[in-house]
């Protein structure tokens, strides 16, 4: 968060370029879509000087049935220096691993990991309110089918953060403690106490089967409105790592309030990417 800190000022200049990674080769490799994480670490890389190369499922031979191993290898055959890795099955990016020198970085495993949202979330908090030991935050909505809940967990935990999941039954992950978060049936409750609301969609691609009884029910139970956040505190933070179902999860107009940090979110995920690139692809190779 310290080097990111220093990328935020780039991205404010009329020339937003360093030369930091010039002759690095980075792959965007998607196999599942994205709009923030992708084109984030693709400005990233582009602002540091890296070249970048963007990979899509559709568009690759992937489509014709190669396996991510072998894709893998086709792409260290050609010497590149970092992949990015987004794809649906759990422990993907430890695939890539272990079939290239390059370095790998999670762009979202499956219902595994996104440790990436969890540093540029970590950096917006940091930004908003200068510290983080000590805050309380509850994580809301489909914590069972979510890479964000996973790692956001961890990371606040870490930070020295109090952290709550707060869902209905049959969508908070058995063990779910174990990682270090409580847990709460009850949104109406839990907002009163909160630093940090962040607001989780529901997943219905990830969904094999009904976890809940509508939509409808869900909204009103789950789903932030003005009467609930009236009992937060008046400066309370939104947060929501997007893409969001304004409407579902949360009322519409609330995503755009002054404590709404949904757009400010994408902004630190560039300069957090630039700091992550920047941190495992300069200095030397054999480090
Ligand atoms: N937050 C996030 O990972 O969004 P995308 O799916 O658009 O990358």
């Amino acid at each position: 968060m310290t080097t990111a800190k220093s990328f935020v000022e780039v991205g404010e200049r009329e020339i937003k370029k360093l030369p930091t990674l010039r002759g690095k080769t980075i792959v965007n490799l998607f196999y599942e879509p994205s709009t923030r994480t992708r084109i984030s670490f693709e400005l990233a890389g582009k602002r540091l000087s890296a070249d970048i190369i963007n990979f899509s499922e559709k568009a690759s031979a992937a489509a014709k049935g190669e396996s991510l191993k072998d894709t893998t290898r086709t792409l260290n055959a050609m010497n590149i220096n970092a992949v990015v890795i987004r794809h649906p099955y759990p422990g993907s990016p430890y695939i890539v691993a272990r079939n290239t020198r390059a370095r790998v970085i999670n762009a979202g495993d499956g219902c595994h990991e996104h440790p990436t949202q969890s540093l540029l979330d970590l950096f917006t908090i940091k930004k908003r309110l200068g510290y983080l030991k000590g805050l309380k935050a509850i994580i809301v909505g489909d914590i069972f089918h979510s890479r964000v809940a996973r790692s956001n967990i961890l990371a606040f935990k870490k930070m020295g953060m109090e952290v709550k999941v707060v869902a209905p039954p049959t969508l908070l992950p058995a063990q779910v403690e174990e990682l270090g978060a409580e847990c709460s049936y009850n949104l109406a409750e839990a907002v009163s106490e909160a630093d940090i609301i962040y607001l989780l969609r529901m997943q219905t691609e990830r969904q094999a089967r009904a976890f809940i009884p509508s939509i409808r029910e869900y909204v009103r139970y789950y789903g932030l409105n003005r009467t609930l956040l009236k009992k937060a505190k008046e400066d309370v933070l939104i947060m929501h790592p997007g893409p969001m179902t304004r409407g579902v999860e949360i009322e519409s107009d609330l995503a755009d309030i002054p404590q709404s940090t949904i757009v400010e979110q994408v902004t630190s995920g560039i300069a957090v990417r630039m700091a992550i690139l920047y941190l495992i692809l300069s200095g030397d190779e054999s480090e």
